[in-house]
């Protein structure tokens, strides 16, 4: 997972921030759904790596997942010093389609990493079940 993560995270497209994000999510069924981010002029208009990996596994018929990978750091790092997290809105994305036991991992290297849920990210979300309230 982490080495599909740093795979797409070559992909980045980061002119902007200069911070290359990749992420893989791993599907009910085996299948790795990858995806980085991809910035724009008009910023809005970008997407996060994890936004990119679900909209491609929600776009191909897949809705059920057990595992988040992702990696970040600027695009030219030798090596990566952090563990990059999902922002707020990747961290809401994920919650509809995720159970909040899914592990996250982020990683700085194929043997180094930490792991999360993503309750632990998201404690209290928003959920349809809040909008089925009287
Ligand atoms: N970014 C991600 O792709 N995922 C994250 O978890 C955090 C931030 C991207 C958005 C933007 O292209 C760049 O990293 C800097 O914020």
């Amino acid at each position: 997972m982490i080495a599909a993560a740093a795979q797409a995270r070559e992909q980045a497209y980061a002119p902007y921030s200069g911070f290359a994000v990749g992420a893989a999510l791993l599907a009910a069924d085996g299948t790795v759904y990858c995806g980085c981010n991809i910035e724009n002029a008009a910023f809005p208009a970008g997407i996060c790596a994890e936004r990119a990996a679900l909209s491609a596994a929600v776009s191909q018929g897949c809705r059920s997942f057990v595992a988040l990978a992702l990696l970040g750091g600027p695009v030219d790092a030798a090596q990566i010093d952090t563990y990059c997290w999902p922002c707020g809105v990747c961290r809401q994305a994920l919650s509809e389609f995720c159970a909040a036991e899914m592990p996250v991992f982020s990683a700085r290297s194929q043997t180094d990493y930490q792991c999360v849920t993503l309750r632990e990210l998201l404690p209290l979300a928003f959920s349809a079940a809040d909008l089925q309230q009287k």
